[in-house]
């Protein structure tokens, strides 16, 4: 770049820059802290608004292309985004009239156990918790932060206590009968210790109290399935709710192959009978009439009999082929 241009190009980059800080301060980003890592797909954001220097907020980040969100009353905004998996970049812009007056960034990991990409938060990412410390103080003045009895059984979901900042966990298409309930407290311990809300671990201690049937029928079969035998259950269920049947976090077969790669064509069954892979996704599933076909029709993902973990007998494949075949 000749040295003209690029003296021009600074020139434009500091104008620019003038221009967005404009009003400084006219917000600031009350939670959450930069660089955090987070486990859910849905965070709050919540700003302290000065309402003499701007009249809007607008978001911006790689899933919400660009989400407008007017001031209420008070010095606060409070709002939702949702979050790809990985890194999120979040630009956040106060407007007055439409102009932009000071923007502000925000960097928060999604991680997930399920893909090896974004298992690991980047060096510096830090987890924080919010309903830890004094984080609560500055919300109480408009917020209920302390649970009473009734909320043990709050009847409707607008009486939890939970409800005004959590509202948007048990909206899926299939949401667990207790979340639905909001019986938040049947899984989370109010504890007023240095963490409230915390779950034991593994997950299946939370999950035996009323699943006792099916956890005791899987330990009687000889083989339990990996992760199921860790007590992972929330890696592939979530606790709350899902638009996927069985409070799936994924389809099926994109569930499984994250781990089973090199079963993903199918072709491991009908090696030697058919050139092809087995269908193992885009079709119906010929005992349960509403389900699509997965690598579930065959396998069991808790536990079985056979170190193949396989819901039928294969000893002989003739047969076990025409269970669903017809020959
Ligand atoms: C000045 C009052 C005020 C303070 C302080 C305040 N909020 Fe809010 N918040 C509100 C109001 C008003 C709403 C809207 C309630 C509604 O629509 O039912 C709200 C809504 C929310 C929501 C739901 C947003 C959505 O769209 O899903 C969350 C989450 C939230 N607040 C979190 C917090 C947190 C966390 C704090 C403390 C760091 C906090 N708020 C402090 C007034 C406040
Ligand atoms: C003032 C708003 C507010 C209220 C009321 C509230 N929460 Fe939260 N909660 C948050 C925010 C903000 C987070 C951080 C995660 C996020 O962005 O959603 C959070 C996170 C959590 C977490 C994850 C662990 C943590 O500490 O970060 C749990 C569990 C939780 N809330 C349970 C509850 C339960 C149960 C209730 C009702 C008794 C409740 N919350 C009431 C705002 C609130
Ligand atoms: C069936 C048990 C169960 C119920 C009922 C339940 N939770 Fe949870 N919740 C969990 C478990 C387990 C985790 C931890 C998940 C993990 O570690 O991946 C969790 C995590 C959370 C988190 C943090 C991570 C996330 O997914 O956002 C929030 C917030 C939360 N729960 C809020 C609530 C609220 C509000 C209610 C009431 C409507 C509720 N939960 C009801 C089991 C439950
Ligand atoms: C307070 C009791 C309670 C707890 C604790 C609980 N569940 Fe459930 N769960 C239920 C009920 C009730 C149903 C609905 C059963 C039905 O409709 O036949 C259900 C259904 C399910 C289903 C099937 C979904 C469907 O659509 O039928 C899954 C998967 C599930 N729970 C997973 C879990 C996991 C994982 C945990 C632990 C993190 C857990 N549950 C903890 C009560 C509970
Ligand atoms: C490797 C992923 C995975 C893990 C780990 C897992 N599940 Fe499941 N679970 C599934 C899948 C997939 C289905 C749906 C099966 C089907 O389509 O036939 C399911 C179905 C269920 C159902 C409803 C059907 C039934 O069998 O009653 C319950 C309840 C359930 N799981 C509870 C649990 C509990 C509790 C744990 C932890 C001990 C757990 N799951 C661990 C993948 C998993
Ligand atoms: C989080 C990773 C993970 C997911 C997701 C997962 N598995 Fe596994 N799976 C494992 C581990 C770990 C083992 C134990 C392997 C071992 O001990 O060598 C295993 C073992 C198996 C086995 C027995 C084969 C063997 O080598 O012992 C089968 C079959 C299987 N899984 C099928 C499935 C199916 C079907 C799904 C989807 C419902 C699934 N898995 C999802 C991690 C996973
Ligand atoms: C039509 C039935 C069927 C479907 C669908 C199916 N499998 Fe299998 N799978 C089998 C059979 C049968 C075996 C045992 C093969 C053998 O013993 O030679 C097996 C074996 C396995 C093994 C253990 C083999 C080894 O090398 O350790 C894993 C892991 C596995 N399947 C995963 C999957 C995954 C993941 C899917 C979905 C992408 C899937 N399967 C779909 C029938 C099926
Ligand atoms: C648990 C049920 C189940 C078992 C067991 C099973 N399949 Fe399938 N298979 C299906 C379903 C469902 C489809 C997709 C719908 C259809 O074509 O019938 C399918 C499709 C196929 C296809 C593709 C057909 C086409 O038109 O593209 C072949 C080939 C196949 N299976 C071979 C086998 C062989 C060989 C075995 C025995 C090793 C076997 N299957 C065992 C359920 C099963």
């Amino acid at each position: 770049m000749k040295l003209g241009k690029l003296l021009y190009t600074v020139l434009l980059i500091s104008l620019f820059h003038a221009l967005d800080v404009r009003a400084e301060n006219s917000f600031v980003v009350e939670w959450p802290p930069d660089t955090t890592f987070v486990e859910n797909e849905v965070i709050s954001i919540v700003l302290k608004v000065d309402r003499k220097k701007l009249d809007m907020i607008r978001v911006g980040s790689d899933k919400n292309d660009s989400l407008l969100f007017s001031l209420g009353s008070g010095d606060r905004a409070c709002f939702g985004i949702t979050l790809t998996k990985g890194l999120n970049s979040i630009e956040l812009f106060g407007l007055k009239k439409g102009t932009v007056v000071e923007r502000k960034n925000l960097r928060v990991f999604f991680r997930s156990a399920l893909f090896p990409k974004f298992r690991e938060a980047p060096a510096g990412f830090v987890r924080y918790f919010f309903h830890a410390g004094d984080n609560e103080t500055r919300c109480a003045g408009c917020h209920v932060m302390e649970p009473s009895l009734s909320s043990l059984r709050p009847g409707k979901p607008e009486k939890s206590p939970c409800f005004t900042c959590h509202a948007r966990k048990c909206v899926n298409s299939f949401v667990h009968k207790p979340a639905a309930q909001w019986m938040c407290f049947t899984c989370h311990e109010v504890l007023e210790a240095e963490r409230k809300y915390t779950t034991p671990k593994p997950d299946q201690k939370v999950c035996a109290p009323c699943h006792s049937y099916q956890l005791n029928d899987w330990k009687s079969k000889k083989i339990m399935h990996g992760p199921t035998a860790v007590g992972n259950c929330t890696l592939c269920h979530n606790p709350h709710g899902s638009d996927l049947p069985d409070l799936l976090r994924m389809q099926t077969t994109d569930l499984c192959v994250n781990c089973h790669q090199e079963k993903a064509s199918g072709a491991h069954v009908i090696a030697g009978f058919y050139g092809k892979g087995h269908p193992v996704r885009g079709v119906k599933h010929p005992f349960k009439a509403d389900r699509e076909f997965t690598c579930a029709g065959c396998h069991n993902p808790h536990a079985g009999d056979t170190q193949n973990l396989l819901n039928h007998d294969i000893s002989d494949m003739t047969d076990y082929c025409t269970l669903c075949h017809k020959m």
